[in-house]
């Protein structure tokens, strides 16, 4: 059964309705399903886990320390992109060894974090990284491993092309110039590169880029060994797409497919670092309806829920499924709805011209998949609370983090003497 599913005209999660959370927790919130969650781990783990791939949560998708844990209980690490990250996913229970430090601009601090906490695996993404990890390193009197996050040049968004012009992109490190530099590599005394690394994109949805991309990391990686930079790893990053509307899934069989064709059995240790495919669809954003606004020639459904709880349609128009929590009585005569939240400029819309059974105030509707960079995403921008996030398992329920009430946020400003002098 889905996790999500209609009983007796009721939308569940698992064995829970959405109206009994609401009723509990108020509205907007977030809702994860830890049957799903663990559903998705071990569907990639049952794909990957033959060839000995490992794998990294990218926690930039979600960070809830709940989500982690759970996923930490299934032998799942962490990619972490932050100190901040690095402090969620150790509170977690995350293993260090099992954490691996990605972004391009990471700071001196956050980097020495990282060596101090003794993470598996840096993915340095320039040389001039590498000398501050290095730098760093000695400072400590340790050897760090890095992996090099190399630029495959591959386009992600179309199938399986070579591009050009990705010598512009911040990312990663230029594979030709990689190789003329073996012996700067082999000099580094407090940094051991043990590897190289690849992520070429977000939300891709069939497996041939990533054969592309696989194919050169492994050429670059062989070459580098081949020049006596003794590499072990090779990180094959994520961005494995996941079903919004009516595309076909990602297939994690094809996934490994790529894998077997290209980068495995040749003696390297394998790593991936999914986010949004891993939690994606297990979550979804509950609002309730504040107006049905009537404007004459069209109708506006307006939410409780906004941008800053929900970016994603504003920010890259991401399509969300929108469906009431009450089933609609048979034979409902659809209306199209334009889907808003309650924020001060137009990009605060959900969905434009959207077929929906008949709403009224205080209905509650479903943002469906939104359990990757929701929560994670969301701001107080409007002067609004952060949102609650609830795990559901079987028949019961938690709220994993609580609403961040205003009176709250407005002490963690302060107003100095030299604007508002103190009464005397
Ligand atoms: N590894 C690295 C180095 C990354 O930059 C990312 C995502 C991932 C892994 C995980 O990618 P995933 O498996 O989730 O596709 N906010 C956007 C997505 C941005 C992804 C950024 N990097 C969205 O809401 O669609």
């Amino acid at each position: 059964a889905s996790a999500f599913a209609y009983r007796d005209g009721e939308l569940c999660v698992e064995g829970v309705a959405l109206a009994r959370i609401a009723e509990a927790v108020g509205t907007p919130f977030y809702c994860y399903s830890a049957g799903r969650l663990r559903e998705r781990a071990r569907a990639l783990k049952a794909a990957l886990g033959p060839l000995g791939v490992d794998i990294h949560f990218a926690m930039k998708a979600n960070g809830n320390q709940a989500v982690l844990a759970l996923f930490a209980a299934e032998g799942i690490g962490a990619d972490i992109v932050s100190g901040g990250e690095l402090a969620r996913a150790l509170a977690a229970g995350i293993p260090p060894g099992h954490v691996v430090f990605s972004g391009v601009g990471k700071t001196a601090g956050e980097i020495d974090a990282a060596l101090a906490a003794g993470i598996h695996q840096i993915n340095v993404e320039s040389f001039e990284e590498l000398h501050l990890v290095e730098t760093l390193a000695a400072a400590r009197g340790i050897v760090a491993e890095v992996a090099l996050r190399i630029n495959p040049d591959v386009d992600a968004e179309t199938h399986a092309k070579i591009t050009t012009g990705k010598k512009d992109n911040k990312f990663g490190i230029d594979v030709d110039r990689l190789a003329r530099l073996d012996n700067e590599l082999k000099a580094l005394a407090h940094v051991r590169v043990v590897g190289l690394a690849i992520h070429i994109g977000s939300q891709i949805m069939s497996a041939g880029p990533f054969l592309a991309a696989y194919r050169t990391l492994l050429a670059a990686a062989d070459t580098l060994k081949a020049r006596g930079v003794p590499l072990t790893r090779l990180d094959l990053g994520g961005g494995f797409g996941i079903p919004y509307e009516n595309e076909l899934e990602f297939s994690f069989a094809d996934l490994a497919g790529a894998i077997r064709e290209t980068v495995a059995g040749k003696g390297y240790a394998l790593a991936v670092e999914p986010g949004r495919s891993l939690v994606a669809d297990a979550g979804v954003l509950v609002s309730r309806v504040a107006f049905v606004k009537d404007a004459g020639h069209m109708q506006f459904a307006v939410l409780d829920a906004a941008m800053n709880d929900l970016v994603r349609p504003a920010m890259y128009e991401a399509h969300h499924d929108i469906v009431p929590v009450r089933a609609p009585a048979a034979g409902a005569v659809p209306v199209e709805y334009d889907v808003v939240g309650p924020i001060c400029e137009s990009s605060d819309t959900f969905a434009r011209r959207l077929k929906l059974a008949p709403l009224a105030a205080g209905d509650l509707v479903v943002l469906a998949t939104a359990g990757a960079y929701g929560a994670t995403m969301s701001s107080t921008y409007n002067g609004r609370a952060l949102i609650p996030e609830v795990m559901v398992d079987g028949d019961r329920f938690a709220v994993v983090r609580r609403r961040v009430e205003i009176a709250e946020q407005i002490g963690w400003d302060s107003v100095p003497d030299f604007i508002a002098a103190p009464k005397t």
